[in-house]
């Protein structure tokens, strides 16, 4: 079988899926925010259970969206988000504005992003920082704010890349770059 696959979500919004695409995917394209986070099988938060099939054999089978490629039109257990549709995710160069640290090994970063970036996120979304072309994912801690300031938090871990340049080297004014927001909230 090829060509177009319907994929029907649990509140009844539908779209088309390509097989040699992912649920999850052919979702985002078509602005159909659904539950996820990592897009790489590791989360596990797009998990959802196929409701509904043209091949009834898969009906109840658990999948990870952000992984699996529909071979019918289906019906899964996954919610359409409203809140998330204009919210795009994109990369931009963001400066250090402080550093407050809390405990020898936490600390807080808050990043400025420039004017002309509109940086729209909902509580719970989360944001991959790069620094020195070391990339990591972080939590946004900060509710989205008037001053579009963004709070990262950070735990020391010993001999990780990312805390060698976060801890001590770094310090305010310097330069780093976000992509986000990612996943749902
Ligand atoms: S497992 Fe993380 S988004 Fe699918």
């Amino acid at each position: 079988m090829t060509g177009k696959i319907q994929i029907t979500l649990k509140n009844g919004r539908e779209f088309c899926s390509d097989q040699d695409e992912t649920i999850l995917e052919s979702a985002l394209k078509q602005g159909y925010s659904i539950e996820h986070s990592c897009k790489t099988g590791t989360c596990g938060i797009c998990e959802t259970t196929i409701l509904d099939a043209e091949s009834k054999a898969i009906v109840g089978e658990k999948i990870l969206t952000c992984c699996y490629k529909p071979s019918c039109s289906l019906t899964i257990d996954s919610e359409y988000f409203e809140e998330l549709k204009d919210i795009k995710s994109q990369v931009s160069p963001a400066k250090i504005d402080e550093i407050v640290h809390r405990t020898e090994d936490v600390l807080c970063l808050f990043l400025r992003l420039p004017p002309r970036v509109d940086f729209k996120y909902l509580p719970g979304q989360y944001l991959d920082l790069i620094v020195q072309g070391t990339k990591r994912s972080y939590s946004i801690a900060s509710k989205p704010r008037e001053d579009k300031r963004i709070e990262l938090h950070f735990k020391k871990v010993p001999d990780g890349e990312m805390s060698s340049k976060i801890f001590a080297p770094i310090s305010a004014g310097q330069l780093v770059q976000i992509e986000g927001p990612k996943g749902t909230f």
